[in-house]
C-alpha cells in the first residue's frame, strides 16, 4: 500500500477574495481508504472538485501516478477522468430517470456502449452487488435516502474507476444507515481494490476505516497521516474534533 496514487503540491484556489484551498500537499497512497475531515465551508469538496478537474487550481501541481494532471486541457484530462468515480454530496441522481437508466447514463455516454442485454447485465449486477436487486424501474423519489446514497455509489463505480471519491456520503443518514454506507465504502476498498477517499463529518467512522486522514481547517492541512499520528496530535483543532466527535459518541 505505500505507492502513492494521488499526489498534490501546494494547491491554492480562491474564489474572488475567498482563499479556500492554501498551498495544500496531500499524497493518497494506492488502495487505501483516505478520508478528509474538518469543519463545514473548509474547503473539503472544492480539494476534491480541484483534484478531479472539475475545478482548476490557481496554483500547485496535481499527480496521478506518475502523470502531472494540473498542466493538460480540459480535452486531455477527459480520459484521465475515466479512472475517476465521484459520488456527489447529495448523490446527485437524474430525477428524470430512472435507477436503470441513471446507472447504464455513463456507459452509453462514455462508453458509447449500444448493446441493450450487455447494459442491462452490468446494471443488474452492480445492484446486485451493492445489494439492492432488481431496482432498475424506480424512481430516484422512490428512493430512500440510504437507496439513493447507494445507488449513487453504484453509478460512480460502473465504469470501474480506480479512485472513488465519496463526498459525505452518510450524511442526512441515521447512524444504522450511515453504518451501511461505510461498510460500502470498505467493500469497495477490499473487495474491488479501490482507492477510496472520503470527505467525512463522521471522525469515528474515519477512524475506523481510513488507513489516512488529512484534517482541512480554512483551506490549510493541519495534521495528515494515521489514525495513531492524529490521535496524538499536538494541534488544538485537531484535538478538539476529536475529542468532541468522540464525546458526542457517548451521549
Ligand atoms: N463554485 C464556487 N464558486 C464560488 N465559491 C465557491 C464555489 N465552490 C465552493 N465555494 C466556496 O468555497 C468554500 C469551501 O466550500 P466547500 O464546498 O469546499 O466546503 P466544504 O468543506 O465541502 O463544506 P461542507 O462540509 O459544508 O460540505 C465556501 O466558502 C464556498 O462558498
Ligand atoms: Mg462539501
Amino acid at each position: 500500500m505505500s505507492d502513492i496514487i494521488i499526489r498534490t503540491e501546494k494547491l491554492s484556489r480562491s474564489f474572488g477574495e475567498n482563499h479556500v484551498l492554501r498551498d495544500v500537499s496531500i499524497s493518497i497512497p494506492e488502495k487505501a481508504v483516505y478520508a478528509v475531515i474538518g469543519q463545514s465551508g473548509t474547503g473539503k469538496s472544492v480539494l476534491i472538485k480541484t483534484i478531479i478537474g472539475m475545478l482548476r487550481p490557481d496554483s500547485g501541481r496535481i499527480w496521478f501516478k506518475d502523470r502531472e494532471l494540473s498542466c493538460l486541457s480540459s480535452r486531455e484530462m477527459a480520459p484521465v477522468r475515466r479512472f475517476f468515480g465521484y459520488s456527489f454530496q447529495n448523490a446527485a441522481l437524474f430525477d428524470s430517470m430512472n435507477v436503470g437508466e441513471n446507472l447504464a447514463f455513463p456507459l452509453v455516454e462514455v462508453l458509447g456502449m449500444k448493446n441493450q442485454g450487455e447494459i442491462r447485465k452490468k446494471v443488474a449486477e452492480l445492484l446486485d452487488w451493492i445489494e439492492l436487486p432488481g431496482i432498475e424501474s424506480k424512481w430516484p423519489d422512490e428512493l430512500s435516502g440510504g437507496m439513493r446514497k447507494r445507488v449513487g455509489v453504484a453509478r460512480a463505480l460502473i465504469l470501474n474507476p480506480e479512485v472513488l471519491f465519496f463526498d459525505e456520503p452518510t450524511t442526512g443518514l441515521d447512524p444504522v444507515l450511515a453504518e451501511t454506507i461505510n461498510n460500502l465504502v470498505v467493500r469497495v476498498n477490499k473487495e474491488l481494490s479501490i482507492t477510496c477517499v472520503m470527505i467525512t463529518h463522521d471522525i469515528p467512522a474515519a477512524f475506523r476505516i481510513a488507513d489516512k486522514i488529512a484534517f482541512l481547517d480554512q483551506g490549510y492541512i493541519i495534521a495528515q497521516g494515521s489514525m495513531t499520528d492524529l490521535a496524538v496530535s499536538d494541534h488544538p483543532m485537531v484535538r478538539d474534533f476529536i475529542r468532541i466527535s468522540f464525546n458526542e459518541l457517548k451521549t
